[in-house]
């Protein structure tokens, strides 16, 4: 093992720097990478590449490839996770150095832009289907009204009582569709502006979780109280953050932990705007996380994986979020999974 004061000088730069020796086990890490990482080098230090990041197949493989092919691997925006350790989204540059058969990874945090395009390719696909949606349950809300009514009068002038168990299923069945059809009409509002403590909408949530929830279920709040305050429309917060929140304790099935976490971040785009202060709040569980093939289509409408899940709750929670200029990401593995929102300030 080379000492680490070989490398003090690495520990100046902003890119995470960390090195692999010819027998694949880690060298060293510079306190970018650590940052990175979210792990200290200590941790990691003489243990096999391999091992370290087994539950990092797109990162093996960009290390494996630049090893084989002794060229330059570079990877955009790949989740990179050590055991215990939320999953982190980096973009990699894999360099393999034959004299000492030593390899240079760069870690950065995943190039923003990339993933702010995407996201807006999200949105836009999002707010189509929304759309269309919209107009489908609007066509539908008239002919059931005319249907329940005939049922209705149908059942009037029916000769036997026995006869009623037939209109009844009519009008039952319309008035859920009934029903379900007004939730996807729910008029947007435009949201009214004041200064609103974050910390407040949680504290709100929090009661109405509580007060809704099985006694298994915890909530730790992590508040950073030196935020700013931010102009929104709280209502329309406590709903979006009720609506994320509850689906991680239904997802926990009465038995986990919920975070409530706040803090500063820096320099983020939301939107198409870069903001060079901004705040983010995570709410994180240790459930079962969203099923694979889910997760490209939960912002969507009527997509869930619940048993009796109307697939409303996220697609409302990203309308009002953006409605009050905020973004929103998740983040999601078994037993942890972390919706983060956005807020400029
Ligand atoms: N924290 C989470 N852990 C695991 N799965 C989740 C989590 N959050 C969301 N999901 C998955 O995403 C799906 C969509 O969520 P969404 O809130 O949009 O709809 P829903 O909860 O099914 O129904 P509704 O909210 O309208 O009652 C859920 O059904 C669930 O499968
Ligand atoms: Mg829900």
């Amino acid at each position: 093992m080379v000492p680490s004061s070989h490398f003090a000088a690495y520990d100046l730069l902003a890119t995470g720097v960390l090195l692999v020796n010819a027998e694949s086990r880690i060298d060293y890490l510079n306190s970018s990478a650590e940052s990175l990482i979210g792990i200290s080098g200590a941790l990691l230090v003489g243990q096999a590449f391999e091992t370290v990041f087994e539950n990092s197949p797109e990162f093996r493989s960009a290390f494996t490839t630049a090893l084989k092919s002794r060229e330059t691997v570079t990877e955009y925006d790949i989740a990179i996770q050590v055991n215990g350790h939320p999953p982190v989204r980096v973009s990699c540059t894999v360099n393999v150095h034959d004299d000492p058969g030593e390899t240079v990874i760069e870690l950065r945090t995943a190039d923003q832009r990339l993933r702010i395009a995407r996201q807006e390719n999200i949105r836009a696909q999002q707010e189509a289907s929304r759309e269309l949606l919209r107009n489908l349950a609007h066509e539908i809300k008239n002919p059931l009204g005319g249907i329940r009514g005939a049922a209705q009068l149908l059942e009037r002038e029916l000769p036997r009582e026995s006869l009623r168990e037939y209109t009844q299923v009519i009008i039952k069945e319309a008035d859920r569709l009934q029903s379900l059809m007004e939730r996807l009409l729910t008029p947007h509002r435009l949201p009214t502006l004041s200064r609103v403590n974050i910390h407040e909408v949680l504290e709100r949530v929090r009661s109405l979780l509580l007060a809704e929830t099985p006694r298994g279920i915890r909530i730790v709040r992590d508040y950073d109280v030196s935020l700013p305050e931010l102009k929104a429309d709280s209502e329309q917060l406590i709903q979006a953050v009720l609506n994320i929140a509850r689906n991680a304790v239904q997802a926990m099935k009465g038995e986990g932990e919920l975070i409530f976490r706040t803090r500063v971040a820096r320099q983020v785009t939301l939107g198409n705007k870069r903001h060079r202060l901004a705040l983010r709040l995570d709410i994180v569980d240790n459930g079962p996380g969203i099923p694979e093939s889910l997760k490209d289509h939960v912002f969507f409408p009527l997509v869930s994986g619940r048993e009796g899940g109307s697939g409303l709750g996220l697609p409302l929670a990203q309308t009002l979020v953006a409605q009050n200029h905020g973004v929103i990401e998740f983040d999601s593995v078994p037993g942890y999974t972390n919706f983060s929102i956005y807020f400029p300030v």
